[in-house]
């Protein structure tokens, strides 16, 4: 199954009665396993959890934290780019290159990466003053 369907199928969990936006992500680890994960609203708001968020949360529980594609889906007029938050903690387990597959469950798909998501990315060098 491609990284794409496995998002689309996740995404159908979703738990979103508050946005009525369901989405979801699929994550490919370093070893080849497929790591998915759906959006969990909650009542307070802000403690609802982006679709990247479960994926990757599953990726490490499962041991791994090295990710080389990611695919994440929505039902919108145009793929949706992960917000700022999830930028920064994909780029976390991913190099700038590893691809990233943008959907709509229509079909259209927009492929980027992790370093044109997140230029200039903040990275443990700059907590360096050795
Ligand atoms: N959302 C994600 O899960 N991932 C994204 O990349 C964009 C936004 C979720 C958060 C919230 O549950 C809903 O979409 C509306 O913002």
């Amino acid at each position: 199954m491609s990284l794409v369907d496995a998002a689309r199928e996740v995404r159908e969990r979703a738990y979103a009665p508050y946005s009525r936006f369901k989405v979801g992500a699929a994550i490919r680890g370093a070893s080849g396993a497929v790591y998915r994960g759906c959006n969990v609203e909650n009542v307070a708001y802000p403690e609802g959890t982006c679709a990247e968020a479960g994926a990757i949360a599953a990726m490490v529980a499962a041991g791994e934290t090295e990710l080389v594609a990611v695919a994440v889906i929505a039902d919108s007029p145009s793929p949706v780019p992960p917000c700022g938050g999830c930028r920064q903690k994909l780029a976390e387990f991913g190099r700038a290159d590893v691809p990233v597959t943008l959907a709509t469950t229509d079909g259209t798909l927009l492929q980027t990466t992790i370093g044109d998501l997140l230029p200039g990315r903040f990275d443990a060098g700059h907590m360096d003053r050795t």
